[in-house]
């Protein structure tokens, strides 16, 4: 692929340094299931940019001599080796643009803002973060074949690491995989969105309920893989195209209702795609389901703009406008925390994306 050709850095000078990037989670609005060939999705996504799930990743690079790839890596502080055939994998992927990974060796040290254990998904904003430090390197040592792009590159390394860690780099919104309704857009790389959006969702909240820590998680590599040969699936990458033009709409209109209910449709067909896999996965808990009735209740009743959207697991997304921030936080504190295990569950909003420290 040509364009991927000009994101090949050229000689490379033995540097030293250390860079440290902090990068979010994002919320897929339009999901991303099912892909092909090296990271490739099957369909466009969109998603919210978070703010407070975040990982940072520090990477402190020297100049070595030794073949192959030399790295260490610390998980909130301590050694980590079970992370370390993830990391082999992604920087083989790599290397073909990232030349500097066989000249240096890197010790990297990462940690998460959310607990560890809350079923939390961290492979994009741990994958972006990574990505971004690499990337860093590069940019350090003046051999970044186009400065202007770096967001893009960021975003292309990111998704070989994990296709969803695309949309991690910069906010309010961002989407991935080539699409008719977003120009610019592309299956490499994640593209920011640039196009109107109702200054409501610019604040929107994510409050994320921890209804299952130990949640059993399809693994994202299992699930994709669900797609192929799935028996709805073209169906599913047409509606997902169709969905992405549709919110793009509402959300230039600011047309809540509408939001509502395609966010809605969109979280229950990944979990309907996923019953009528084969294998089959029931991801919800019965305190999933609890919550979503207990939402629909209180949307019914009070009117206020709370939705849900769900991804590969039990814990569920509450979306909405900050100016309704206090009345839905005290109904989730008295009544939808009680679903959660130990009562957690996490603040979060819309945030502007990955930062350099
Ligand atoms: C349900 O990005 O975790 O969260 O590319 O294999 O790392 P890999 O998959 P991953 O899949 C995310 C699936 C999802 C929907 C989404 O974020 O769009």
């Amino acid at each position: 692929m040509s364009f991927e050709k000009e994101f090949i850095s050229s000689e490379f000078p033995p540097i030293e340094g250390k860079v440290t990037w902090a990068s979010p989670s994002n919320i897929a609005l339009v999901k991303y299931w099912g892909k092909y060939g090296v990271q490739l999705p099957q369909n466009p996504s969109l998603s919210f940019t978070l703010s407070n799930c975040v990982t940072t990743t520090s990477v402190a690079f020297r100049p070595k001599t030794s073949e192959g790839f030399s790295f260490s890596f610390l998980f909130e502080g301590e050694e980590a080796p079970a992370f370390h055939p993830k990391m082999e994998a992604f920087f083989s992927r790599i290397v073909d643009y990232c030349p500097y990974l066989l000249t240096h060796e890197l010790a990297i040290e990462s940690s998460n803002s959310f607990p560890h254990s809350s079923g939390i998904a961290s492979s994009a904003s741990s994958m972006s973060a990574l990505a971004l430090a690499l990337l860093s390197i590069e940019q350090q040592a003046g051999k970044l074949g186009h400065p202007e792009k770096f967001n893009q590159k960021a975003s292309f390394l990111a998704r070989l690491g994990s296709g969803s860690a695309a949309r991690s780099i910069q906010g309010p919104m961002m989407s991935w995989g080539k699409t008719a309704s977003i120009s610019g857009s592309s299956q490499s790389f994640g593209t920011v969105i640039q196009e109107n959006i109702h200054p409501v969702f610019t604040t929107y909240q994510d409050t994320i309920l921890i209804i299952d820590k130990g949640q059993k998680k399809v693994s994202s590599t299992l699930g994709h893989q669900l797609m192929e040969n799935h028996p709805y699936a073209a169906a599913r990458f047409e509606q997902a195209h169709q969905h992405v033009q549709r919110l793009l709409a509402i959300m230039a209109e600011g047309n809540l209702d509408d939001f509502m209910e395609l966010v809605e449709l969109e979280a229950l067909t990944l979990h309907a795609l996923m019953m009528a896999s084969n294998p089959y996965f029931v991801l919800m808990q019965p305190n999933t389901l609890a919550v979503l009735n207990k939402l629909w209740d209180f949307r019914r009743a009070t009117k206020l703009p709370l939705c849900f959207t769900l991804d590969a697991g039990a814990n569920v997304h509450l979306l909405y406008p900050e100016a309704n921030k206090k009345a839905i936080l005290s109904f989730i504190q008295t009544d939808l925390a009680n679903y959660c295990q130990n009562g957690q569950y996490i603040e979060d909003q819309i945030g502007t994306g990955a930062k350099m420290l």
